[in-house]
């Protein structure tokens, strides 16, 4: 079994920092060597291959639990495959997507699992999981939810958006609401009222505003309270576990802390979109906004300190980033003229590590909490830890070894996602990802790809270990 010493490097874990060496034997760390020991006296064990990470931090890999790689959507697919969203994924230090199988009206769960599979396996850079899109509720959906437990997928998100494609009614959110918590597995939600907005919608194009800054007008904050609050109150009449996905607006929020409050098992997570753009991006001219339509919408700017401020007190517990990429050429175009024909979703797998590392940067985050909300959470949330999320023995090998010093610029032009724009074109950031490894073999190396599609393996997940 080949070993590998990580050495000079800080640990950084959700609990503190350690000045520590890290050794790898085949897949997993075999050991974590504080150098305050090893400094006096010990010798350092011999390894095969010796990484200097002197004046880098050592982080857990970055768990991207919200993707959609080739998703079927608004009449055509998201751009980045499994291929080229997990090498994507790895540039930017993240070691496990869990994505998204979609179920199709009319089909089962069962055989769109199979769909997912067949479109994953195989192809993967890194580890994945799946989560289920059930949008088609009747008995069989419902008999079927248990069946995906057993296969290691025990989380199903519902729509309250999207009229005659994924929407759910309430009656169909309670019934499945009560299947998944016979067994404790968690629902998520996407929390908009969609039979309000389609209203806002229908008016917006009436009177001629077709460009993409009404695709935000017409979605306003308030509908996504009220059916933020909405699911939270199913929830609590099924005694089942929520999670609210991309969560935008400063009403949700509140709403998932006053839950929260009174000890429901409800959680929530925000993206980086959410953090750092806004509806000025959406009323870019010349249809440059449609580069930043998904749901829901950016909001206004003043949002953004909402939600920093509920990634610290823990109300927002997880940052994912809704990775669903459309390019803007004969992707986004699709929509000149009728800003409901923008296929919704945005860029982003690639740089949700480096955009929070941004955050303690500008000290909105301190460094524990960014491995915290980026990796360790989204493991325990989605069942995965202590497989994943945390550096200590016995844990698969996803490490990320990450300069804080070195400076990039975002850009189209330099990124590794399989979209012809970048939301975040000519920003600056300081820290990147210097190596990334994958179960034990090197995957990003110095701005060099050296994994393989076929290496990420299918992770079967657990149940989420914060339910109270
Ligand atoms: O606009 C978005 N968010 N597209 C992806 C699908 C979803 O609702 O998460
Ligand atoms: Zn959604
Ligand atoms: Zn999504």
């Amino acid at each position: 079994m080949s070993t590998t010493l990580i050495s000079g490097g800080t640990v950084v874990s959700a609990n503190g920092t350690l000045d520590a060496d890290v050794l790898v034997a085949g897949e997993k760390i075999a050991a974590v060597l504080a150098r305050e020991v090893t400094e006096t006296g010990e010798a350092a064990p011999a390894a095969d291959r010796v990484i200097d990470a002197t004046g880098k931090y050592v982080l857990p890999g970055g768990i991207d639990v919200h993707t959609h790689m080739e998703m079927p959507f608004g009449g055509t697919f998201s751009v980045d495959t499994f291929e080229t969203g997990t090498r994507a994924a790895a540039w930017g230090g993240t070691t496990t997507i869990v994505d998204f199988a979609v179920q199709a009206k009319g089909t089962s769960l069962l055989a769109t699992l199979d769909k997912w599979h067949s479109k994953a396996d195989g192809n993967c850079a890194i580890d994945y999981g799946f989560h289920m899109i059930v949008s088609d509720v009747n008995d069989q959906t419902l008999k079927e939810m248990d069946a995906c437990i057993g296969a290691g997928v025990n989380s199903f998100k519902m729509f309250m958006a999207y009229p005659g494609v994924f929407y759910a009614t309430d009656g169909e959110i309670l019934l499945a609401m009560q299947q998944a918590a016979r067994s404790g597995a968690t629902v998520m939600m996407h929390a908009e009222n969609g039979i309000a907005i389609d209203q806002l919608v229908a008016q917006a194009l009436a009177a001629g505003h077709t460009d993409p800054v009404y695709h935000g007008l017409t979605r306003p904050p308030e509908l996504e309270g009220e059916a933020t609050s909405r699911a939270i109150t199913l929830a609590k009449v099924a005694a089942c576990p929520l999670y609210i996905v991309h969560l935008s607006a400063r009403q949700a929020l509140e709403a998932v802390a006053q839950a929260r409050d009174t000890g429901q098992n409800v959680f929530a997570e925000t993206c980086p979109q959410y953090l750092y753009l806004s509806l000025d991006d959406l009323a870019r001219p010349d249809f440059e906004g449609s580069k930043f339509v998904a749901s829901p919408p950016l909001r206004p700017k003043d949002h953004q300190a909402s939600l920093w401020s509920g990634l610290r007190t823990n109300d927002l517990s997880v940052v994912s980033t809704d990775h669903c990429p459309f390019c803007f050429k004969d992707g986004k175009e699709l929509g000149r003229g009728d800003f409901s024909k923008i296929p919704n979703g945005m860029p982003g797998v690639e740089h949700r590590m480096d955009l929070l590392h941004q955050g303690v940067v500008a000290g909105e985050l301190t460094l524990p909490r960014w491995v915290e909300v980026a990796s360790t959470t989204p493991a325990r949330m989605f069942g995965l830890y202590p497989r994943k999320g945390v550096i200590a023995a016995g844990s698969d090998a996803d490490i990320v070894i990450y300069d804080p010093a070195a400076r990039q610029t975002l850009s189209a032009a330099s990124h590794h996602m399989n979209v012809d724009y970048s939301a975040y074109e000519g920003m600056e950031i300081t820290g990147r990802v210097a190596t990334t490894l994958s179960r034990g073999r090197t995957v990003i190396d110095n701005g060099e790809y050296l994994g393989a599609a076929g290496h990420g393996a299918f992770l079967p997940r657990g149940l989420n270990q914060y339910l109270l």
